[in-house]
C-alpha cells in the first residue's frame, strides 16, 4: 500500500463523452474515472473536483453525470461493474438550488428524506441535525421565497445529503457563500463522502482553492489549441490532479502546505488559456 492508501474498484468511469447543443461542440471525447480509495485505518470517499472556467461545459457534463440529458456519443458507468448512469442514481445539487416552493424548509427534508427510504425517526434526526448545523433551526417553517441566498442553498445541499445514496454531484456549491458558511459547506461535504469508502462526491466549480482544499482528485476541463492557434471548440479533460497521491488530501489546514499553494499556482496559471 503505497502512500498509505490503495487504489481498488471503479466507481465511476466517463468515456468519450461528447455533444453538441444548437451546433457548437460542447463536451469533445471527455474521460475520466473515479476508483475506490481504500485506507486501512479509515474510512474514504471520493472527492473529486471538476474544474473549468466559466462557459467551458460543466454544468453541461454534470447534466450528464448525473443521467438528467444524454450525451451525442459516450458513455457514463456507474458502479462496478458498471451500470449506464440513469436519472435518480445519483444526488444532485444544481446551480440554481430548486426547492418546493409551497413547501417550508422542513418539509422539503423530509420529502427527499421519505424517497430515500429511511425511517420517519432517523429522518427527523438527520434533519434536525442538518439545520443545526447549518444554522438554519429558526428557519425550519419558513417557505424557500423567505430565505437568503446562501440560505438557500444550505438547504438544497442538505436535501440532497438527506435522500443520497452513493453518489453526491454538486454544481457550484460555494458560490455566494460567506466564509463561516463555505468552512460549513465544506466540512459537511467531508463528513457526508467519508462516511463509507464507496461514497463519492464530484464538485463542479470555478473555485480552484475551495476545490482542491476538499478534494483528493481534481478533474481540469479546457480546450486544446490547433497548431495556428485557434481554440479547437468542446471540452475535454486536460489534466487531472491526484492530490492524494501529492500527500495533499484528507489534511486539516491544507491551504497552508507551500505543495498546496503550488498546485493552485499551477492550476490558476492554466486557466486563462483554457
Ligand atoms: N441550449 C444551448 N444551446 C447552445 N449552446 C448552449 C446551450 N446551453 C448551453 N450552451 C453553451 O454551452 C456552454 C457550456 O455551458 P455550461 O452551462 O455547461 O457552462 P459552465 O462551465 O457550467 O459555466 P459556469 O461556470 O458559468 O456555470 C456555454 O458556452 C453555453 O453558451
Ligand atoms: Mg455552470
Amino acid at each position: 500500500m503505497a502512500n498509505g492508501y490503495e487504489i481498488r474498484d471503479h466507481i465511476l468511469q466517463v468515456r468519450n463523452v461528447s455533444l453538441k447543443l444548437g451546433g457548437n461542440q460542447i463536451l469533445r471525447n471527455l474521460s475520466f474515472e473515479i476508483r475506490d480509495i481504500h485506507r486501512d485505518e479509515r474510512t474514504t470517499g471520493q472527492i473529486v473536483g471538476l474544474l473549468g472556467p466559466s462557459g467551458i461545459g460543466k454544468t453541461q457534463l454534470f447534466r450528464i453525470l448525473a443521467g438528467l440529458g444524454k450525451p451525442d456519443s459516450g458513455e457514463v458507468l456507474v458502479g462496478s461493474p458498471g451500470k449506464k448512469v440513469e436519472r435518480g442514481m445519483v444526488g444532485v445539487v444544481a446551480q440554481q438550488y430548486p426547492l418546493f416552493e409551497h413547501r417550508t424548509v422542513w418539509s422539503n427534508l423530509m420529502v427527499a428524506a421519505a424517497r430515500s427510504g429511511r425511517t420517519e425517526a432517523d429522518s427527523e434526526k438527520r434533519g434536525h441535525d442538518l439545520l443545526e448545523r447549518f444554522k438554519l433551526l429558526d428557519r425550519k417553517n419558513f417557505y424557500p421565497a423567505q430565505l437568503s441566498g446562501g440560505q438557500r442553498q444550505r438547504v438544497a445541499i442538505a436535501q440532497q445529503i438527506m435522500c443520497s445514496e452513493q453518489f453526491l454531484l454538486m454544481d457550484e456549491p460555494f458560490s455566494g457563500l460567506d466564509v463561516v458558511a463555505l468552512d460549513a459547506v465544506q466540512e459537511l461535504i467531508n463528513e457526508v463522502t467519508h462516511a463509507n469508502t464507496l461514497n463519492s462526491t464530484i464538485v463542479v466549480s470555478h473555485d480552484i482553492v475551495a476545490v482542491c482544499e476538499i478534494a483528493d482528485q481534481v478533474v481540469l476541463l479546457g480546450r486544446d489549441v490547433d497548431e495556428t492557434g485557434r481554440v479547437v471548440p468542446g471540452a475535454k479533460v486536460m489534466a487531472t490532479y491526484d492530490l492524494a497521491e501529492r500527500g495533499l488530501a484528507w489534511r486539516r489546514g491544507i491551504a497552508s502546505d507551500p505543495e498546496f499553494l503550488r498546485v493552485v499556482e499551477e492550476i490558476r496559471g492554466r486557466f486563462p488559456l483554457l
